[in-house]
């Protein structure tokens, strides 16, 4: 369902999903950062906030580039529209952790971790579909240096895919 939605995305529908998954790596940076804290072990602190530094950085360049390419600054019922359920159960998620001021435990860290590894995965999905949109084929035909933006993308994506391989680590420590 997603795909065919992906494929008919204006190049103007584009650049405000960019701005949104901006938006929503830096929510998902804060809620990291949090668990970092949270946490006794320092190990687990150290990995957790590598994690939220990533996140951080990928909220700053997908901000910037959609802005840099023309796109107004969403408000987050417009980010919802856009960017979908991934969208409401991440902020939710992100909710949730803020609320909680306990030490990090053992089992909640297990199945914190699970859901975390699903939304890297996810949000990676997202990324690799936006590349294959045909609104970025028309956007980098008009605008060759905006190549940089694809390339920068993929490399966001890919780190996802870091993400969700250091928690699954985490887990079977
Ligand atoms: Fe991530």
């Amino acid at each position: 369902m997603r795909l065919i939605f992906m494929s008919g995305i204006s190049e103007d529908g584009l650049l405000k999903l960019i701005y949104c998954c901006g938006v929503l790596e830096e929510r998902v940076a804060e809620a990291y950062r949090h668990m970092a804290e949270r946490a006794g072990d320092l190990i687990l602190r150290a990995v957790l906030g590598y994690v939220a530094d990533d996140s951080r950085k990928h909220a700053d360049a997908l901000r910037n580039m959609a802005a840099a390419l023309g796109a107004g600054a969403p408000d987050p019922e417009e980010c919802r529209r856009v960017a979908g359920e991934l969208w409401a159960i991440t902020m939710r998620g992100v909710e949730r952790e803020l609320a909680q001021t306990s030490r990090l435990s053992r089992e909640d860290l297990a199945s914190i971790i699970e859901s975390l590894a699903d939304l890297e995965s996810a949000v990676m999905e997202e990324y690799l579909m936006m590349l294959q949109a045909e609104a970025m084929k028309m956007l980098l035909e008009d605008r060759p240096e905006a190549n940089c933006l694809k390339k920068i993308i993929e490399w966001i994506a890919e780190d996802e895919k870091r993400h969700a391989q250091i928690l699954e680590a985490l887990k079977s420590r």
